[in-house]
């Protein structure tokens, strides 16, 4: 089977620096652009921290395009707390040895998406502001995009406020609006991201297969830290990966349908996903919503990745 095409919008963020290399790495996908958004860091630090990833290992190729610096409607709200002031702290590495796109993040994905002989699929791992933005400008290229598998929401607990996960929390009305674009989504929330958590064991093996899973571990011991100071465990979830293995090995991750909707009004659980677990609001089903995943295959499936750069 030839290689999946996907494109990768990111706002790195540790987890979303491994979840780039996964993809890089991964025969079964072919990234054909990279787009950045601000979240986890302002968009000038996310958007360098993705081409220094890239330079790192050598993905110089693939196109990078700077997409949204605030979101939607509101302020934006960064994690310094738990990615440090460049947005990717831990080990040095290199200033990057490429540049940004000339064109902005939608427009490369629309370029993407056009010179692909089949339809993309879109792995969002920060706020939802490209997407909603592309989908507003781009409607006739819907078509093209055969689904989004995204990092955000959470069925039950969130992490930025007790109901809300940070990716939603960001951007409420664009993660509202990609929900109801009637596109195939797959939602990896928290239920799942925190079982993929890197413990020492993880962090050790990842150390194992060389200098990339040396630069991967480093990066996990600083997220590691602030997991731990923040939350109070020290084995980080590695939240966007998981995204990009519900792509490529979608039997990973056990879903169900269920609708979702985003709250975006109330000042008490505004960018809450609320999903219809039980079908009790006759709501038709938006989303196939993570609720297990096979720990043990993920990190295989990683390392595999990995040991491929
Ligand atoms: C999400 O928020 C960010 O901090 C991570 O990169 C991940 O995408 C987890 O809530
Ligand atoms: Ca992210």
């Amino acid at each position: 089977m030839s290689p999946k095409p996907v494109i990768l919008d990111v706002d790195p963020g540790h987890d979303d620096a491994v979840a780039i290399m996964m993809a890089c790495g991964s025969p079964g996908l072919d990234l054909r652009a990279v787009t950045t958004v601000a979240g986890n860091a302002t968009l000038p630090k996310t958007t360098r921290n993705a081409l220094r990833i890239l330079s790192l290992i050598g993905h110089t190729d693939v196109p990078v395009g700077a997409g949204a610096p605030e979101p939607l409607e509101r302020p934006l709200r960064t994690a310094e707390d738990i990615h440090g002031e460049s947005g990717m702290d831990g080990p040095e590495i290199p200033e990057p040895t490429f540049e940004v796109n000339k064109l902005d993040a939608v427009e490369v994905m629309a370029d993407a998406i056009q010179e692909s002989s089949e339809p993309v699929t879109l792995i969002p791992v920060g706020p939802l502001t490209n997407i909603a933005t592309f989908l507003r400008k781009y409607p006739d290229l819907k078509g093209r995009i055969s689904r989004v598998s995204l990092m955000g929401g959470s069925m039950g607990l969130g992490n930025t406020t007790p109901a809300a996960e940070f990716n939603v929390y960001v951007d409420p009305e664009a993660a509202r609006e990609v929900f109801r674009s009637g596109l195939p989504i797959t939602m990896c929330g928290l239920d799942v991201t925190h079982q993929a958590g890197a413990g020492r064991t993880e962090r050790d093996r990842l150390r194992g297969i060389g200098e990339v899973g040396e630069v991967v571990a480093g990066f996990l011991d600083f997220f590691a830290g602030t997991y731990e100071r923040v939350f109070g465990f020290d084995a980080p979830p590695l939240h966007d990966p998981v995204a990009v293995a519900a792509v490529l090995e979608p039997g990973l991750l056990k879903t169900r349908r269920m609708n979702v909707e985003v709250e975006c009004e109330s000042d008490l659980t505004r960018g809450e996903t609320v999903c219809d677990f039980h079908g009790v609001t006759g709501r038709p089903p938006n989303a196939e919503v993570g609720v297990g995943l096979d720990r043990e295959a993920f990190f295989d499936l990683l390392l595999d990745s990995l040991k491929r750069l």
